[in-house]
């Protein structure tokens, strides 16, 4: 029996047959029990069929769970709220690799290898150039990340395990400078090279803000948000982009290649773009007199507009990283001074979402994109950033689920089916003769 066989079964009747067929059920450590399919379409001659994939598991998976009824989400067994709260980004970034918080000899071991590989290789400098200046700095991160494929050849072998780790801390690391240098792009600075004696967060601040010409500081509590909002988004079980990492390599592509499927797929706004949709949603409802305007084009189907960093597919109660971003944010702004008028707006926003029935009946509350956007704008990067942001956090988990596949010994393409619709087949009609 292999550690998620149980002798329980699941019985479904074809009704035109009447004949019965028994499927195995999977338990795993938490969630709710898995009716195994994988022979039904051999046995039954029948797909199953889930689009949007609301009932399917596409994998086993040990490194992320969550709980959507109770707003839980853990790493390898730890809550996100003590993880955010205890951690630093570095040590989740072990933990999802490997399976367990580092000590500390392994924690500095690892440190040292992602620093290491901060540096990108000269000629990627060049490769920013091809971009125009006003590119969408996702555009970007696209293009770099699935060029790192095109320079370091000799971590491409995914079947060669010292391969995969060295292309795991190159991922790693090399995101941050690759997301710093696509901010300088836009703005036309010169690129700033990454600085070993800094932390991850402190760094990545570093290359991103400082400039060439003066002396830069990191301030603390900015580099303290940094760090916990990378932990806050760096792995979310089997949403779109990381499902998009995995199926990209179940065909064997090479890591880099992957994680620019990642990249492409958290653009969009009901996944990573979410968060510059949220402050450009602010901008546009302007004042607190505007919001009931606002709520009714949302619950409007005929109006395409919807509450941006509202909702989402599995969190059914609350999203606990909202909660500990919701904190962060007020740090942010009480150390900055700032008085941002958007955080009010808002607040005002969630207060009246929350009391509206329609917001209530489908349980849709306020998730991590809703905060992320003002803390980020605090911080001083500008909104088209926000989703790079995320991109570079989400980074960690897309390589640790790549990595946790690859070790699969079961391992095939990803191959979906599909439920046909279209035409019977028909003769085909010569030019001359079609109407
Ligand atoms: N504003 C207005 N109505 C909404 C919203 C919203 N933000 N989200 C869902 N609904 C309605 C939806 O129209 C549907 O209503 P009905 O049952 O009457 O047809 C009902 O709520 C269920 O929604 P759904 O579209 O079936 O939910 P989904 O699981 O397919 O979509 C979602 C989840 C996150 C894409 C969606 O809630 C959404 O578009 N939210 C806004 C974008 C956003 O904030 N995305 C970030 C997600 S969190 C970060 C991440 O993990 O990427």
């Amino acid at each position: 029996m292999s550690d998620t066989e149980t002798n329980k079964t699941f019985t479904l009747t074809n009704d035109e047959t009447g004949e019965k067929y028994t499927l195995p059920v999977l338990e795993g450590s938490e969630g709710p029990p898995v009716v195994d399919i994988r022979k039904l379409y051999a046995e039954t001659g029948h797909f199953t069929f889930d689009p949007s994939f609301t009932a399917t598991g596409s994998c086993k998976s040990r490194l992320t769970f969550i709980d959507g009824e109770k707003g839980i989400l853990m790493h390898r067994g730890y809550s996100i709220e003590d993880l955010a709260s205890k951690s630093s980004f570095m040590e989740v970034a072990y933990l999802l690799l490997y399976g367990d918080l580092p000590n500390k000899a392994q924690k500095d071991k690892f440190e040292h290898d992602i620093t290491y590989h901060t540096m990108v290789h000269e000629q990627i400098n060049f490769f920013y150039r091809g971009f125009r200046r006003d590119a969408h700095p996702m555009a970007i991160m696209c293009g770099v990340m699935g060029g790192l494929s095109a320079f370091y050849h000799d971590s491409l072998d995914i079947y060669d395990p010292e391969q995969r780790e060295i292309s795991a801390h190159r991922l790693i690391a090399k995101v941050a400078t690759l997301a710093a240098m696509t901010h300088k792009y836009t703005l036309g600075q010169p690129f700033m090279y990454p600085r070993n004696d800094l932390s991850f967060a402190e760094n990545f601040l570093y290359m991103t803000f400082a400039v060439p010409a003066e002396p830069y500081k990191v301030n603390p509590v900015l580099a303290s948000a940094m760090d916990k909002i990378f932990i806050l988004h760096a792995d979310h079980e089997q949403n779109a982009s990381t499902s998009t990492v995995r199926l990209a390599g179940s065909s064997q592509a090479n890591p880099f290649a992957c994680i620019a499927a990642g990249i492409a797929s958290l653009w969009g706004p009901s996944h990573g773009g979410a968060n510059q949709a949220v402050l450009e949603m602010l901008d546009e409802i302007g004042s607190k007199d505007n919001i009931p305007e606002y709520l009714e084009r949302a619950k409007d189907k005929d109006d395409p507009f919807r509450l941006m960093g509202f909702g989402h597919r599995v969190y059914k109660n609350f999203d606990p990283r909202a909660n500990v971003l919701k904190k962060a944010c007020d740090e942010v702004l009480d150390d900055l001074g700032i008085d941002d008028p958007r955080l009010e707006l808002a607040m005002e926003l969630e207060r009246i979402a929350l009391e509206d029935p329609y917001f209530v009946d489908r349980k849709l509350f306020p998730n991590v994109d809703f905060y992320s956007g003002i803390i980020l704008k605090a911080m001083g990067f500008p909104t088209s950033m926000f989703t790079v942001l995320f991109a570079l956090a989400r980074t960690v988990g897309w390589v640790s689920q790549w990595k946790e596949m690859i070790e699969e010994p079961a391992l095939r393409i990803g191959r979906p089916r599909q439920l046909y619709t279209g035409p019977k087949s028909r003769p085909y009609v010569d030019l001359d003769d079609r109407k």
